[in-house]
């Protein structure tokens, strides 16, 4: 679907380049996640895969063509979700619809995505009385608006509760099931875990490990247990390989003559491999 070959990108009042060289592509119906540390460059390479940002280095090919050598159909073919949910504040949110409705030949059933987005009772309302929750939701509309095979979603559940959270991946889940492609951007790990067939890490403008979360974790993970216990009334935690545990004399002691208090294995996350490959701490 895409190919992206040594792309790099300089916005005009820099001395650096953003984008440092990147390559990678994924095929139709493929749900590619993009993640990464914050300024990384996620969303300028977004908005230039979405040609609002031009002049850049390397070759992208959408369909086997040069983006380049598209037409308005490229339009027509992708949805957009911006970073910052961008509306007319002072239009209705079927208003502001309309407006982006008109500039595509296709649409999609919007009333059934606004009922199911929970946004249908608030149609009528004034973007600038919406709270930030539903201008996410209506930017996700908005994206889906033109029925694309190709969607682009810049961070898509960011700030939205559980619930609408739960709807959003529900809809990014069946848009793939009827063959849609999705690029997708997300600071959330367990996101794009559940989501992606792949995920591209980048960071300082470079791609640092492209997979799929479950060979990331086959590669990255660690099999361990981890151990809470009381000794003295003090609680200890510790750490134990799976591998070899058999011989881990340590291990046996402690749970023959300690009071245990919690016992787990630990499975490696992408939150975990986020930092590894980046060298970005999620948490202090
Ligand atoms: N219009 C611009 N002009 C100059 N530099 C810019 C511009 N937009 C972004 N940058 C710089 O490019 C770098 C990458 O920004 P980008 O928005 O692509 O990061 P990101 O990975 O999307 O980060 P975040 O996770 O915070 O959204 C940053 O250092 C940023 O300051
Ligand atoms: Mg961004």
């Amino acid at each position: 679907m895409f190919r992206v070959s040594d792309l790099k990108f300089r916005y005009p009042k820099n001395k650096e380049d953003t984008i440092k060289g990147i390559s990678f592509e994924f095929g139709e119906g493929e749900i590619f996640g993009f993640l990464g540390p914050s300024g990384a460059g996620k969303s300028t390479t977004q908005k230039i895969m979405t040609r609002i940002l031009k002049g850049y280095r390397g070759e992208i090919k959408y369909k086997e063509k040069d983006l380049n050598s598209y037409g308005r159909e490229f339009f027509n073919d992708v949805g957009v979700g911006f970073e910052m949910p961008v509306h007319f504040c002072k239009l209705t949110a079927m208003e502001n619809m309309g407006f982006y409705m008109k500039l595509y030949p296709k649409h999609t059933d919007i009333q059934g995505l606004m009922k199911r987005v929970g946004l249908w009772e608030d149609r009528d309302k004034k973007v600038a009385e919406f709270s930030q929750g539903m201008k996410v939701r209506l930017n996700f509309v908005r994206a889906m608006l033109n029925s694309p095979k190709m969607l682009f979603l810049d961070e898509p559940t960011n700030g939205l509760d559980p619930k609408n959270s739960r709807i959003i991946k529900d809809i990014i889940l069946e848009f793939k099931d009827n063959g849609g492609t999705v690029f997708l951007t997300t600071h959330l790990m367990h996101d794009a875990d559940e989501l992606c067939d792949r995920v591209a890490f980048i960071a300082d403008g470079e791609v640092r490990e492209i997979d799929s979360p479950k060979n990331l974790k086959l590669r990255y993970g660690r099999r361990i247990v981890n151990l809470e216990y009381t000794d003295e009334g003090l609680l200890k935690k510790e750490t134990f390989d799976i591998d070899g545990l058999k011989e881990n004399e340590h291990f046996f002691e402690i749970l023959k003559t300690k009071e245990i208090v919690t016992i787990h294995s630990g499975e490696t996350t992408l939150d975990d491999i986020f930092i590894k490959v980046t060298g970005v701490k999620l948490r202090e």
